[in-house]
């Protein structure tokens, strides 16, 4: 950690992915200040063979004076070494760096700037085009149920400070706010669309206690150990490294206070009649997630994903959300945005069939039918687990 009077930052050096990352907030009043950082980028750049990598995705801010030493070190490092490149890797979330260092590729033409959460899971058109905002709104009023009465098990109560990250449009922020009335809730999402939903639902409502973030759960501004509760619902699944959105769950998370995910299983829906086609469209969604690299099936194993993240007091529940819990026409409003959105968008990008496509639907409309048969049962699984950080 470097201090200077009115700033603060950490540089690293990661040899094995030839990384040197700048995190925090860098201005400096003399160039001198930042005589450790130019020293400590020497020196790495000596292990390094091929493409440096220069990580500012947590970078927030950055005078001129800074900005200018990182362009000289980085220039002249290029300029005298014709085997070396350098990719600067910016995030959308720190709106100025990508415009900014974008400038050095004029300068020469071995540096290159990417911004790596413009494409930076496979989902995630899917998830942040606001496709999902009609599927978001049902499933959260028919998990909620269930989810009102989970949550104190897991160490939900009133006066806790409370993240939801992942938090979509917003609904489980609105309505855990107004159930549990937390001392301070934060909810954060990568897709500006939902973001301005959330605002809006939450002004309708007249809340005023929610403070919606634009952010990369993957790499969150948000300090350490800020926060009692911290939950992650359905979001996990849509990674294709979920332990490293987990790792930034647990760093954020006081130590003694608890993460709270949910996760699906999406193979084990289920209803009567019509069990068998019902099935197998499931299990070919599980297979079509799987090919934009996401994991629908992820529900079982959160344990092991809490456990190898260093939670301990892991506490795992199902629930099976169902046509009787409620209107089951919400039930099958659910399972028509699924097939919406994975028979009519999601398989047409993976380029399968019209024979597959409409086989694929069946099993959707299938499910809507025992949702809304007068003796039918329709089914949908979910799990929730939680851990304690250790104290
Ligand atoms: C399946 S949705 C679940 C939303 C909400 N938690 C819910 O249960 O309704 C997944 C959410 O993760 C968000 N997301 C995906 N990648 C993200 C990232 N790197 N940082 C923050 N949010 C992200 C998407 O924008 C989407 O809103």
């Amino acid at each position: 950690m470097a201090h200077t009077a009115d700033d603060m930052f950490q540089i690293r050096f990661d040899e094995n992915n030839q990384e040197f990352s700048i995190i925090g907030s860098m201005r400096p009043q003399r160039a001198e200040d930042l005589d450790g950082c130019a020293r400590l980028f020497e020196q790495s750049l000596r292990s390094v063979t091929g493409t440096l990598y220069v990580n500012v995705k947590r970078l927030v801010r950055l005078n001129n004076i800074a900005f200018r030493v990182l362009a000289d070190l980085m220039v002249s490092a290029v300029g005298s070494r014709a085997d070396l490149r350098i990719s600067v890797i910016t995030s959308s979330v720190v709106g100025w760096s990508t415009r900014k260092f974008a400038s050095l590729r004029d300068v020469n033409q071995n540096i290159a700037v990417e911004e790596y959460d413009s494409e930076f899971y496979p989902g995630q058109s899917f998830l942040e085009e606001g496709e999902f905002i009609p599927i978001l709104r049902t499933q959260t009023k028919l998990t909620w149920r269930h989810e009102r009465g989970i949550l104190p098990r897991h160490g939900m109560k009133p006066g806790l400070l409370v993240a939801d990250i992942c938090c979509g449009i917003g609904d489980f922020a609105v309505l855990a706010f107004k159930e549990f009335a937390p001392a301070r809730m934060v909810a954060l999402d990568h897709s500006r669309s939902s973001l301005a939903y959330a605002r809006r639902v939450a002004g309708d409502f007249g809340i005023q206690g929610i403070e919606y973030v634009y952010g990369d759960a993957s790499e969150m501004l948000l300090e350490d150990n800020q926060f009692d509760f911290v939950t992650c619902r359905h979001s996990l699944q849509v990674f294709d490294r979920p332990e490293l959105i987990l790792k930034e769950l647990f760093r954020i998370c006081k130590p003694g206070g608890r993460v709270y995910i949910t996760n699906e299983k999406n193979s084990h829906c289920l209803g009567e009649p019509r069990a068998d086609t019902i099935q197998w469209t499931y299990n070919e969604v599980a297979a079509l997630w799987a090919h934009f690299k996401m994991d629908i099936e992820l529900g079982p194993k959160s344990r092991r994903y809490m456990l190898d993240a260093g939670f301990d007091d892991v506490r795992m529940e199902s629930f099976m959300v169902t046509n009787l819990d409620g209107d089951p026409q919400d039930f099958a409003d659910v399972i028509q945005s699924w097939e919406d959105v994975y028979a009519g968008r999601m398989a047409v990008e993976r380029g399968d069939s019209p024979e597959f496509i409409e086989r694929f639907r069946r099993g959707f409309q299938d499910h809507i039918f025992a949702a809304l048969h007068p003796k039918g049962y329709a089914g949908w699984p979910i799990w929730v687990a939680s851990g304690r950080k250790p104290a």
